[in-house]
């Protein structure tokens, strides 16, 4: 599974980067927000860190002026996925996007026959939110079940991307059902490699190593 950081603040990414984990990133118009840059000028330096696919989403709702956003986005640089949300409009823009040969992230999936839909007009990812189907007391790890079965029972090549990740028990339920891709907020990645027993177990190493009075 490949592992994306959900966020737009470029210390965190080179953060992610550095571990030898971070196979791409996602944004969205929040996550821009919230660094208080220009949305232009954060792209183009994420898609400079990483080699790896940087999801970029329109602002646009119609399907004419999501095309000519998406166009002017996938611009930005080589290894952007321009993001469409998945409504009807959306879907007209995926498929003229994607038709170009620009790499297509539909979000906002909530309902296996909407990604089924997104599969169909030609996106590259389609992007499950869990978490906030979570929040309104609705399985979202079903939902991510439902849509690897869908694509895998017509080998569909669209990516499962699940986002809205909240914690890292969605991360290992999302290796289980073969998911293609999670992305993950930085604060979940930490999560994922901390054990106790991993830190207990230096503390016990480190004080046996200082009874013996060896040195390294
Ligand atoms: O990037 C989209 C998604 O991951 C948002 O997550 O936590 O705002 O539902 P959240």
């Amino acid at each position: 599974m490949k592992l994306f950081i959900d966020t737009a603040d470029v210390d965190e990414i080179r953060q992610a980067a550095a571990m030898g984990v971070l196979d791409g990133v996602t944004t969205n118009p929040s996550l821009i927000a919230k660094t208080g840059r220009p949305f232009e000028e954060v792209v183009k330096e994420i898609c400079s860190m990483i080699p790896g696919p940087v999801s970029a989403e329109c602002m646009s709702t119609d399907a004419e002026d999501l095309i000519e956003e998406g166009r002017r986005i996938a611009e930005i640089a080589d290894n952007i996925a321009v993001k469409v949300p998945l409504t009807v409009d959306g879907l007209r823009a995926t498929k003229a996007l994607s038709a170009d040969g620009v790499k297509v992230n539909v979000t906002l999936c909530f309902h296996p026959v909407q990604a089924l839909l997104a599969a169909k007009a030609g996106a590259t990812y389609v992007s499950p939110f869990v978490g906030r189907l979570d929040d309104i007391t609705t399985d979202g790890m079903g939902l991510i079940a439902d849509i690897v079965t869908i694509f895998d029972n017509y080998d569909f090549p669209t990516e499962v991307l699940v986002a809205s990740i909240r914690h890292p028990i969605h991360v290992l339920e999302a290796a289980r059902l073969g998911a293609h891709v999670s992305t993950i907020p930085y604060k979940v990645i930490a999560q994922l490699a901390n054990h106790p027993l991993t830190d207990i177990g230096i503390e016990r190493f480190l004080a046996d190593w200082r009874k013996s009075q060896q040195s390294a």
